[in-house]
């Protein structure tokens, strides 16, 4: 009897996972895309948090600057691969992303600005403590990093 329950309860288990995975809707990405969605607004609070003493609205606090850039060097760093598949793109599913299908159709330019992007938050990072000037510096080359991806792989806001 005990056995019984047990295989019944392994059972339930097995569909719960399956429903978990179909959920996943192969063909609706929504984990993987709200994944790296999430990966971008840890860059928005880390990047404006550094902007936010560069401007003068926060003081400047050489520690406090240093982890903001080093999350940004973390996140930056993260194999994100899987949270990038094959046709979860503005095209296939409009309204959900704005990942543009480029992409995809010329990831090697679109891998060049993600690590040129890394090459600026390493910057960041070892120059966020150096004193006010040395964040303004780095500050430029991040922003630049973001823009020159936006610009090209992602759609604009409708
Ligand atoms: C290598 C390319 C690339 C880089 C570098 C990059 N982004 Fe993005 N970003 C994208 C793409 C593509 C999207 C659209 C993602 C989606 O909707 O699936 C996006 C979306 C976003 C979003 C919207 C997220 C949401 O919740 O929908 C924010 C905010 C953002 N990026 C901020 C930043 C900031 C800040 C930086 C730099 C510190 C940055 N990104 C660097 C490509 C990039």
């Amino acid at each position: 009897m005990k056995h019984i329950v047990k295989i019944g309860l392994a059972a339930a288990g097995l569909v719960a996972l399956s429903t978990a995975a179909l959920s996943d809707g192969h063909s609706g990405f929504e984990k993987q895309i709200k994944a790296r969605q999430a990966v971008m607004q840890i860059y928005s609070f880390n990047i404006g948090s550094l902007a936010a003493m560069v401007k003068g609205e926060a003081e400047y606090d050489a520690a406090k600057a240093q982890g903001f850039a080093d999350n940004l060097l973390a996140a930056a760093k993260m194999k994100n691969g899987a949270m990038w598949p094959q046709g979860s793109d503005a095209e296939a599913l409009p309204g959900k992303t704005r990942a543009l299908k480029l992409n995809w159709t010329n990831y090697p330019e679109a891998a060049k600005k993600q690590e040129a992007f890394v090459a600026a938050a390493e910057a960041a990072s070892k120059a966020a403590s150096g004193g006010m000037d040395a964040l303004k510096g780095a500050l430029g080359g991040l922003g630049g990093g973001c823009k020159g991806c936006h610009e090209k792989f992602r759609k604009p806001k409708e």
